[in-house]
């Protein structure tokens, strides 16, 4: 579509990144290298998921501004199901991930280490999903970090899940864990801690899960929060993004992409096309980030209730070419209510032109050649 000022129409920017998901071999690199040397614990992890725990064992990095220290430990190894989960690790942390169905994997083939870590699955724990606690298909995995427990004797374990564990069954789930856990020698705590106090931009609760073998003294202590009063949000998380412009940050493109198609040709709503509908998803949930509602505006009435739907779930305002007086429903009244513009006279004014080009068009559509 060319741009309304007849000027030429600039292509978005288009850099491939050197990599997939990730920014270890990138120029701005934020982990250090993480080679294991004498005096570190060593570490295995579980459910490693993209590194999350892991990453913040290791230390090393900075982020907004702040400096994380180095910490003294060496994951030898990491697991997870998701081969994306495993790339991302990959190029973001380390080469010691492999992906494996760890129900499968017996503890023998694993190196021992000091410490043992993993973010166990959440699904049959978690409200958002079918609740069915230990019964379910994913919610006797903790047993793989038992099994773990008993065949190598790691010094510490640390476990990490959903605040609705604990509320199952009034309690009674996460009692069952914690005394599966205890039951190979063990004791542990279970701290709640609330993400924001801690930094990171996520409302949520994690139950952190921290044990130790039952021949050593001392336990850990809950870490004090640090941001208790300045929690970070996520416009802040994100805003170093904002000045990218090309595509060296993957996944960012749709953001780029969709703003210049705004401010050259427009951007068009055009069909149930799914990549259409996830890049316009993405630039709504940019736009929430710095304050702006999303409207998509169509002059057809005829839009598919399933793209309907799936705008609104993301808190965008969809309008259609209704009749309806409704100006959160209809383009129409949308105009004429909340811009100020009549658009049913724009169209009646203007009918002749766009009668004359409908025809010509059918025209050619039918012509016998
Ligand atoms: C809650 S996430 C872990 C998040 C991780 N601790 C982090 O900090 O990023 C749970 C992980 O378990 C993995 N998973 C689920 N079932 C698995 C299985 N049978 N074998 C290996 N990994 C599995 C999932 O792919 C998911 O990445």
């Amino acid at each position: 579509m060319p741009r309304k000022d007849k000027q030429r129409k600039l292509p978005a920017l288009r850099n491939k990144p050197k990599f997939k998901c990730g920014f270890r071999d990138s120029g701005a690199a934020l982990a250090d290298s993480l080679v294991g040397n004498a005096g570190e614990y060593s570490v295995f992890s579980l459910f490693s998921g993209c590194g999350g725990l892991d990453f913040g064992f290791k230390g090393g990095f900075s982020v907004l501004g702040k400096r994380y220290g180095r910490l003294p430990f060496h994951v030898l190894g990491a697991y997870d199901l998701l081969q994306d989960a495993v790339d991302c690790y990959r190029l973001n942390i380390d080469d010691c991930i492999a992906s494996a169905d760890l129900t499968k994997v017996k503890p023998c083939d694993l190196p021992a280490a000091d410490m043992l870590m993993g973010g166990f699955p959440c699904q049959d724990f978690s409200s958002a999903g079918p609740k069915t606690g230990l019964d379910g298909k994913r919610g006797q995995l903790y047993q793989v970090l038992i099994n773990y427990m008993k065949f190598h004797r790691p010094r510490v374990v640390i476990g990490e899940n959903v605040i609705h564990l604990a509320r199952m069954q009034d309690g009674a789930c996460l009692r069952q864990i914690v005394a599966d856990f205890e039951s190979v020698g063990y004791h542990f705590d279970v701290w709640n801690l609330y993400a924001p106090d801690y930094g990171v931009p996520q409302n949520r609760r994690r139950l952190i899960f921290a044990g130790v073998r039952n021949d050593i003294d001392g336990f850990p202590v809950a870490p004090k929060p640090t941001n208790a009063d300045r929690h970070v949000t996520i416009s802040e998380a994100l805003s170093d993004l904002e000045g990218i412009t090309d595509e060296t940050v993957p996944n960012q493109s749709p953001y780029f992409v969709a703003t210049r198609a705004t401010s050259g040709g427009g951007q068009g709503y055009k069909s149930a096309d799914s990549k259409r509908q996830n890049a316009d998803l993405r630039f709504g949930a940019r736009s929430y980030q710095i304050g702006h509602v999303t409207v998509v505006a169509v002059l057809s009435s005829q839009v598919s209730e399933t793209v309907i739907a799936r705008y609104q779930g993301a808190g965008m305002l969809v309008l259609t070419g209704t009749p309806s007086p409704d100006p959160t429903a209809s383009t129409f009244a949308f105009f004429k209510e909340v811009i100020g513009y009549n658009l049913d006279d724009f169209f009646r004014r203007s009918s002749p032109v766009v009668k004359s080009v409908i025809h010509d068009l059918i025209g050619k559509l039918l012509a016998p050649q």
